[in-house]
């Protein structure tokens, strides 16, 4: 079977590192994918030359992240703030997410990878619109890893839809106000039925959120490293996944008396 997501010479999967406890891995992943910038300012290369490079670490830990059996790869790719950015980087990330998509889609779908969209897609060009809606139908119904790339995406913006979408369905009588509870209020987020994650991980070392998941992550353990996201390997993964299964998750509870 061709491995359109490989970019190492060998086109196999990569088996789960033995340092790894296969029966404890996190379930879902998310990415706040930073650092292109720094990593191509010193290279002396323009910022977008980061985020080009920034492609094949995704390309990368998708891969990984399918072939260790992670159920769910989340990642931040285009926040609500980046609109204000300079204009030609905002142009160069539309036109590479729509390059990247048409050239990768046959292969994702392949690989039963299925592909959703996180935020306000209405504000994105009609061009990636249109890609976008059609790698979502096309792999809806696949089986493998589920991989949600989050775009024109900000959590508050996600909450206050949230609750907007609640009181429609109020005002329109469809809906008990006593009714909503958290599992109500999560079915309208942008993630719906996906679980939430269990790891966070951040590049380039910067220890905020950034308006990335603020529900979904409630009790996320948090991963920082330096490595600029381009930088982001195999190695970077395994430390990430070493660095979940040494914690203690309690969620509020006390540790379970021996
Ligand atoms: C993350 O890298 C990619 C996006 C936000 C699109 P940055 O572009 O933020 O890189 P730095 O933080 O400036 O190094
Ligand atoms: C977060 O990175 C957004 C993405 C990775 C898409 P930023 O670089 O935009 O975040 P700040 O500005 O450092 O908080
Ligand atoms: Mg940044």
């Amino acid at each position: 079977m061709s491995r359109a997501l490989a970019t190492t010479p060998s086109n196999s999967p990569q088996l789960l590192p033995p340092q790894l406890d296969a029966t404890r891995l996190p379930r879902h992943v998310a990415v706040i994918m930073d650092g292109n910038g720094r990593w191509a300012r010193q290279r002396g290369l323009p910022r977008v030359m980061g985020h080009r490079s920034g492609v094949e670490a995704l390309k990368r830990t998708l891969r990984l992240c399918s072939d260790w059996g992670i159920g769910a790869l989340t990642v931040y790719a285009f926040s609500t703030e980046n609109w204000t950015r300079p204009g030609e980087e905002v142009t160069f990330l539309m036109t590479l997410f729509e390059r990247v998509l048409e050239r990768e889609l046959e292969g994702l779908n392949r690989e039963q990878v299925r592909i959703r969209f996180l935020g306000d897609l209405d504000r994105l060009p009609d061009g990636l619109r249109s890609l976008i809606d059609d790698a979502t139908q096309r792999t809806a119904a696949n089986t493998g890893i589920h991989f949600n790339v989050c775009t024109n995406y900000g959590g508050r913006s996600e909450l206050v839809r949230a609750a907007r979408r609640l009181a429609e369905q109020v005002a329109c009588g469809d809906l008990d106000p006593a009714a909503i509870d958290e599992g109500r209020f999560s079915a309208e987020l942008f993630t719906q039925d996906e679980l939430d994650p269990d790891l966070l991980i951040r590049t380039s070392g910067e220890q905020r959120i950034s308006n990335f998941l603020l529900w979904q992550l409630a009790y996320a353990e948090l991963h920082i490293t330096s490595t600029l996201w381009p930088d982001f390997d195999q190695e970077a993964l395994l430390g990430a996944l070493l660095d979940y299964q040494g914690r203690q998750r309690r969620f509020g509870s006390v540790e379970s008396q021996a």
